[in-house]
């Protein structure tokens, strides 16, 4: 199969029509709400109102020439409750949009959590009470029963670090915790959770997780700690291999039990934006990040350092083997404008990247440009923009970026590439 360009969103970064057409509540919805949690006041309440303008953003896609688009359901839009009754207004939703996503030859790339929890379900407990990972689970079967004859590619989970860690030991996401301990149960819930939502959809299907992974660099205990904690956490989990025995040493008490055997994964996604420098620093963590001097910043304040995603790769590729790997999240947020020159820079050096880690034998099958649109950065609201084309939050137009109209002539050239490259290879066979 040939390598895939897409772009990616978020439900709630981009829907709007939060309590619309039956939709329940998420924890997105109550945290947007806690005074001073975002910036500037903001809310996903409209974001990008997409609920409403889907239309015009397939056709956005279109003009883009994408092969793929990855996208997010919103769990208490189909299920209001979290589990049981089916809101049949919001299946629709993501019937129509599939639907027109196909027609336009784009293929859908479907994750079912991307943190917006039912609300509900965080009155229960959250990710830290019995039962969550099985009601995810048959919100899992329920997606597969509605869209599974027309959805090849699943992601279980989007980033369970940022959905734990952020959300339970920072207090800066969703639900605003701050408890290291808790942070650590939500995200083993979440991977167990996930082993259960892989087994719950037929074995016909692309089923990978979306993990936040970068190189950590610095002080050699930190580096080694700060990997423990990032990487080898969650990929030593979800590759079957249970938790690494020195981090769970060095978290003590606060160290989960054992994991269950885990489901074998159709690929692993990388969203990758920077790479960890760090230095010694106090417990439970054992690491601070620090900026290396002289480095190109983005207006997320991280370094842009595109071999940060080859190194990724083609670690992931030696130490986990994994079937195939996609680019599920990259992406640069720059001030607003429609001349992104640094945006195109951006892609161009992390497709030169990933094309070096492929030749070099990393098995990348496609990479989704963070983002098709500007959206609702979470607690930066909507003041950072990350967007091939641009929102005007006024009026919601939407106009495509220079580096929305030079992705569209790198998949073009990639396509003639393959174009002729074809043949050959079809007659050498
Ligand atoms: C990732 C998230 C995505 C977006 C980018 C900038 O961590 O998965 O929703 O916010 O960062």
């Amino acid at each position: 199969m040939s390598f895939v360009f897409g772009a990616a969103t978020a439900a709630y970064q981009i829907e709007g029509a939060w309590d619309e057409d039956g939709k329940g509540r998420s924890i997105w919805d109550a945290f947007v709400r806690v005074p001073g949690a975002i910036v500037g006041g903001d809310t996903g309440d409209e974001a990008c109102d997409h609920y409403h303008r889907w239309r015009q953003d397939v056709a956005l896609m279109a003009e883009l020439g994408l092969d793929a688009y990855r996208f997010s359901i919103s769990w208490p839009r189909v299920l209001p409750d979290g589990i049981g009754r089916v809101n049949e207004a919001g299946v629709a939703f993501y019937d129509r949009l599939v639907d027109a996503l196909l027609e336009s030859g784009i293929r859908p790339f479907l994750t079912l959590y991307h943190w917006d929890l039912p609300q509900v379900l965080q009155e229960r407990g959250g990710w830290d009470a019995a039962g969550v990972d099985d009601a995810f689970a048959q919100y899992a079967a329920l997606l597969a029963d509605r869209l599974g004859d027309r959805v090849r590619d699943w992601i279980t989970l989007n980033e369970p670090e940022v959905a734990a860690f952020a959300g339970h030991y920072h207090g800066v996401h969703a639900p605003g915790a701050r408890d290291f301990a808790l942070a650590l149960r939500a995200a083993d819930t979440m991977l167990r959770a996930h082993a259960k939502a892989v087994d719950a959809l037929p074995s016909s299907m692309n089923v990978g997780i979306a993990l936040n992974l970068s190189p950590c660099e610095g002080d050699e205990r930190a580096s080694r700690l700060a990997d423990g904690y990032l990487n080898r956490w969650f990929l030593d989990a979800v590759c079957g291999r249970g938790y690494p025995a020195d981090m769970v040493e060095w978290y003590g008490d606060a160290a989960p039990g054992p994991l269950p055997p885990m489901p074998q994964l159709g690929f692993l996604g990388v969203n990758y934006y920077y790479r960890r420098v760090v230095r010694d620093g106090p417990p439970p963590l054992g690491w601070r990040q620090v900026t290396p001097p002289g480095a190109e910043l983005t207006e997320m304040g991280w370094e842009v350092y595109p071999k940060g995603l080859s190194d990724t790769l083609l670690r992931v590729a030696r130490d986990y083997a994994p079937a195939s790997l996609y680019v599920t999240e990259s992406g640069i947020a720059l001030p607003p404008g429609l001349d992104d020159e640094r945006r195109v820079a951006y892609l161009e050096s992390h497709l030169a990247v990933v094309e070096a880690a492929r030749a070099a034998g990393a098995p990348v099958d496609g990479y989704f440009v963070w983002s098709l649109l500007d959206n609702f950065e979470w607690g930066f609201g909507r003041s950072k923009r990350f967007g091939l084309v641009e929102v005007d939050f006024a009026t919601q137009a939407r106009t495509s970026r220079r580096s929305g109209h030079r992705y569209a002539e790198l998949i073009r050239a990639a396509r003639e590439q393959e174009g002729r490259e074809l043949p050959r290879r079809t007659g050498s066979r």
